[in-house]
């Protein structure tokens, strides 16, 4: 880990007035804050479009912070964060409202002893990127020659290769790559972070973790929810460039990637992208084969009726978007040869889950197997949310007179106590950002081999005008997900939704 440890600064939110600055990221400061883990020399500034006052501004983030916040509200410690939050109004495009922006920050470094240092958090729509990094260029509010300037970009980050290779040129017009903070929010997970320590601190399972004991890996993440009120921008994403480009592959990449040589930002990055240029290169046909691209039409989700994709807000009636994905894909190196890797994500799904299932191989069928038939296969799963935790499903005799043999489960989960309360993805990133330390954070070769693996199945979708699979809401997916691994003899496993009863 890079670190930096001058963590005054001022934070400059453009869409202060968004969701996700409501959501998550004032909620996530005023965590940072509750801990005592904020510098004292700090301010925020949130750049919004729509005409209010800083009074009204605290107001209504006083609000989102009771909602949304881990931590109770202590009216203390939130007057001395909110007395730091100031709100600055101007378009993105216009250029005096940049000079003005410029002095206030000015006045604030003054007044705060924040050194000039700052972080940009683009928290806007991924076509004001360009504009707001090139205004800042231009009014040289990115020089970092006498202090640290950062800038943290939301995800989308492109729409395929092509258009992220731009847009990371803009901003490297402005920002040297060390600057540049890719958001992908999954990183900031506990169990994300866990999954190296996982792997690399434990004795019994880094001998077993490749090809001659493991049959294959799942990595699923299923959501109850709908599009919601997100019609307009998931129309152009779907469950491809929404989930699988980001998350998905991060959580791949997570699990596949050789030990580094050493704890270092860079020394990590550099083994994630290995994992990411070994991924097998999805031809025509292997796409047709083994992606599988569904929509949810209407169904039922606990019990409650909801409307099918096409039926949502600002959501073309004769769509093709997808909202679930599943697919195989291989890591061609000498560790993973031979082990599929299965992906799938969906909406309206039975559960709300994200989880890697590592599933071994089964021994050799001398002792138990011929009296007692097939066993269940040793699973290890990291559940990343909704529990934390890992859960770890073994073989054992069934206690009493009769000889059978059940498959019985550990399961270690981590927020599921009272009192446990794990910290929000956002608050670490948030910190991580102002003490430098990008290890969290995408760099730009892996969002670039991302893109070229996911761009070969959507030039593929895109050429192909083949019919979607539709699937009703509240199952999992449309039947062809369930067929790609019964052709492999295999099934999914669905820990987050099943619970053992075997004993
Ligand atoms: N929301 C989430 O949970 C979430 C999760 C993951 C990633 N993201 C990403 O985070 C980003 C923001 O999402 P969001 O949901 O917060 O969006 P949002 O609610 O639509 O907010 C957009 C913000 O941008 C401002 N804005 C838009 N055009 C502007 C202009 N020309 N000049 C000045 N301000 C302008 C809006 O200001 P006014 O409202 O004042 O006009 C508002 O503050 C997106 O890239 C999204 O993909 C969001």
């Amino acid at each position: 880990m890079s670190t930096n440890l001058n963590l005054s600064c001022v934070m400059v939110i453009f869409g202060g007035t968004g969701d996700l600055t409501h959501r998550k990221l004032i909620p996530a400061l005023y965590n940072l804050k509750y801990e005592g883990i904020l510098p004292d020399n700090f301010a925020v500034i949130s750049v919004g479009r729509r005409e209010k006052t800083t009074e009204t501004y605290r107001n209504e983030i006083y609000e989102s912070v009771k909602s949304f916040s881990r931590f109770k509200m202590d009216d203390e410690k939130w007057k001395e964060l909110s007395e730091r939050i100031y709100y600055h109004r101007q378009d993105f495009s216009d250029d005096d409202g940049y000079i003005r922006l410029n002095d206030f920050l000015n006045e604030l470094d003054k007044k705060y002893n924040t050194n000039g240092n700052r972080v940009y958090y683009l928290a806007v729509a991924p076509e004001s990127f360009e504009t707001i990094v090139g205004k800042l260029h231009k009014h040289c509010m990115a020089d970092n020659s006498n202090s640290w300037r950062r800038v943290v970009i939301e995800k989308p980050f492109g729409r395929d290769l092509k258009s992220a290779q731009f847009l990371n040129q803009k901003i490297n017009e402005a920002f040297a790559e060390k600057d540049i903070y890719r958001i992908d929010h999954y990183l900031g997970k506990e169990m994300l972070q866990n999954i190296m320590v996982i792997r690399f601190a434990n004795a019994f399972f880094e001998p077993i973790w490749n090809n001659r004991f493991i049959d294959n890996i799942q990595i699923s993440s299923s959501e109850m929810v709908g599009v919601e009120n997100r019609g307009g921008y998931y129309e152009k994403a779907g469950a491809l460039r929404d989930m699988v480009q980001n998350h998905m592959l991060q959580l791949l990449t997570l699990t596949a990637m050789e030990p580094p040589v050493n704890l270092e930002t860079e020394s990590i990055r550099d083994e994630k992208v290995k994992v990411l240029r070994s991924l097998q290169v999805l031809t025509p046909e292997l796409v047709k084969k083994n992606v599988v691209r569904g929509q949810y039409g209407p169904g039922k989700i606990e019990g409650r009726g909801v409307p099918g994709y096409r039926e949502e807000e600002r959501v073309s009636p004769d769509s093709k978007t997808e909202t679930f994905i599943a697919l195989k894909t291989y890591v061609e190196n000498f560790r993973w040869s031979g082990v599929p890797f299965y992906i799938r994500t969906g909406k309206r799904m039975p559960a709300k889950s994200t989880e890697i299932v590592i599933q071994f191989k089964p021994l050799p069928e001398i002792l138990y197997f011929k009296e007692y038939g097939i066993m269940e296969p040793n699973l290890l799963v990291i559940k990343v949310q909704p529990q934390e935790g890992i859960f770890l499903q073994f073989n054992a005799k069934r206690p009493g007179t009769s000889n059978i043999i059940v498959p019985v489960q550990m399961d270690f989960c981590q927020n599921c106590h009272a009192g446990s309360n794990s910290p929000e993805a956002y608050e670490r990133l948030l910190y991580d950002v102002m003490r430098g330390d990008s290890t969290l954070f995408t760099r730009w070769d892996e969002v670039e081999h991302s893109w070229r693996f996911v761009d070969n199945i959507a030039q593929v979708w895109n050429d192909e005008n083949t019919e979607i699979s539709k699937y009703e809401s509240g199952k999992w997916g449309p039947k062809e997900a369930d067929e790609l691994l019964a052709r492999d003899n295999r099934k999914w496993w669905n820990i987050g939704e099943v619970s053992f009863k075997n004993i």
